[in-house]
């Protein structure tokens, strides 16, 4: 009954998404599923497990096993069962085998949904009770909570920041979409001051135009700002980083403002501002509001 899925069960995988995680701002779309799944660059087939009777696929879970922060840590990345189906086991049989499957890869700590670099969302919407339920039952804590802003777009505003691109320019500093020739300094300088963002900052190279800005002095890189670096078309904003001594003159400011607006332009007319972060910048910023909570739960596992 539970058994790896693949790219042919895609179609359902997003069609139980799209009604039981029915809180989220976007339409599922099977591109974003895939994201999530079978195209993440940490994807484990083995971890990608659907509950199925009759030939439908009832309920599906995703998880990854990661070396971080020095430790083999577990999450599971998305868990979803049709709401014709709940509460008669599916779940809890999904969750008992890939918490075995992920103890078998070494992982000693089990989260859900806030895993780094590919999250849908950074933990479980407190407005999931199903979910937060279900958790509880089966021995997981919260630990803490996490924040997501949500920006609005639709003003002319955002077309102004040329105006701030030019007054860089003339105090020698340059702000650009990054370039294909820039992705091995970024990626050092990545690796220097945001080691946890690298793999975000990169994936932007993923997309057409990158959706990566930077601000350079000569060819010393000072600070970017990102989107869609996963949740790719959502209107999923960042993440932003300056370096420690280029913070104070406004280039957070025209970093965000500048990837705003390329999401403005791809028809977006609002931006969530997830797991943050600097609430009163983001708000002085670009008129952000504080819009969902999360809870990062999480359960010890004993092999
Ligand atoms: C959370 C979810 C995966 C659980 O799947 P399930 O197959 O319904 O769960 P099970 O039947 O194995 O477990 C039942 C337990 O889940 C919780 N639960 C399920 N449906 C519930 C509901 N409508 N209200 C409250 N608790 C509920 C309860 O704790 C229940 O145990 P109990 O009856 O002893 O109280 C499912 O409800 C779901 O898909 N929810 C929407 C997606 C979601 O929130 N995913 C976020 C990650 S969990």
């Amino acid at each position: 009954m539970i058994h790896e899925l693949t790219e042919a069960d895609l179609a359902e995988m997003t069609d139980i998404c799209a009604k039981s995680l029915d809180l989220e701002p976007h339409p599922w779309t099977p591109a974003l599923v895939r994201e999530k799944t079978l195209g993440a660059h940490d994807f484990d087939a083995a971890l990608l497990l659907g509950y199925e009777i009759a030939g439908e696929v009832r309920g599906f879970t995703q998880a990854v096993a990661r070396d971080h922060a020095g430790e083999r840590r577990g999450w599971v990345r998305l868990m979803a069962v049709n709401p014709a189906w709940q509460r008669q086991g599916i779940g809890s049989a999904l969750l008992s085998e890939v918490e075995r499957r992920l103890a078998e890869r070494g992982v000693t700590r089990i989260g859900f949904m806030d895993v780094p670099a590919n999250y849908l969302t950074p933990g479980v919407d407190f407005q999931y009770t199903a979910a937060a339920c279900f958790l509880t039952k089966h021995g997981y804590h919260v630990t803490h909570t996490n924040l997501n802003l949500m920006c609005g777009l639709t003003s002319d505003e955002f077309e102004d920041v040329d105006e701030d691109i030019v007054g860089f320019a003339q105090r020698g500093i340059t702000v650009r979409r990054a370039e294909e020739g820039d992705r091995e300094a970024i990626a050092a300088w990545a690796r220097r001051e945001f080691a946890g963002w690298e793999e975000e900052i990169l994936a932007c190279y993923e997309q057409s135009p990158i959706s990566l800005w930077i601000a350079l002095r000569g060819e010393e890189m000072l600070g970017f700002g990102a989107y869609d670096s996963n949740n790719v078309n959502t209107g999923h904003f960042g993440p932003t980083g300056l370096s420690e001594a280029s913070r104070g003159l406004g280039l957070g400011r025209v970093l965000t403002r500048a990837a705003l607006r390329d999401q403005r332009r791809q028809g977006h007319r609002r931006a969530v501002i997830p797991w943050v972060g600097p609430i009163r910048f983001y708000s002085k910023c670009c008129g952000a509001w504080t819009d969902r909570i999360f809870w990062a739960f999480e359960k010890p596992l004993r092999g």
